[in-house]
């Protein structure tokens, strides 16, 4: 795996360090409110699963899969909602947990969605922001890293589903795209 890799853009000790200064944060601005992250499958699972130990409030948690890019690297702009949350998010606090933003279509479609179900109050937390993609004006409330436009892999993202397991974010040699 090691020798794929052409260049690192967030390491392990960045990571961490990134990770730690956001649950700080969340658990500053969210003390006493009923906080419920909404994780967005796959691509974010790791990331939240550093973010929660690093947020010393009380908070509930679960999931959506939403449609992505597939074998590609650029993003369709159709959003599908694969797989729904398991109750009514009704008065709650949410934090929409992702991966990355890059064109911001698909947490446009979301928070739209989300909105619709009446919560208390919707935000967003993304580890990485590609802001050179951006297609539509996102607010990301709790930001990690700005990344150049560059396809990244790594900390739960993927390249046709291979990569999401490495420690840090890189960015992948381009042989290895010319190979699948
Ligand atoms: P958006 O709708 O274009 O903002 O993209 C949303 C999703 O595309 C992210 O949650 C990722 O799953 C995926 N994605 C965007 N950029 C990258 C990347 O550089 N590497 C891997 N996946 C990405
Ligand atoms: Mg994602």
């Amino acid at each position: 795996m090691e020798r794929d890799i052409q260049q690192v853009l967030v390491s392990r000790e960045e990571t961490i360090a990134l990770v730690k200064k956001l649950g700080q944060e969340i658990s500053v601005d969210y003390e006493g409110k009923d906080l419920m992250l909404v994780c967005i499958l796959k691509g974010a699972v790791v990331f939240l699963s550093d973010l929660v130990r690093e947020i010393k409030i009380p908070l509930s948690l679960d999931f959506m899969a939403l449609s992505s890019y597939g074998a590609s690297t650029e993003s369709s702009g159709a959003v599908q909602i694969l797989k729904d949350l398991g109750a009514s998010v009704e008065n709650k606090h949410l934090l929409v947990v992702e991966d990355i933003v890059d064109t911001g279509l698909t947490l446009k479609y979301l928070l739209k969605n989300l909105k619709a179900r009446k919560p208390a109050s919707i935000k967003v937390c993304s580890f990485l922001d590609k802001p050179a993609r951006r297609k539509v004006n996102i607010k990301i409330d709790y930001c990690g890293k700005e990344i150049p436009d560059k396809f990244a892999v790594g900390y739960g993202l993927d390249y046709n589903e291979q990569y999401r397991h490495l420690p840090y974010v890189a960015v992948l040699k381009p042989e290895v795209y010319q190979k699948l």
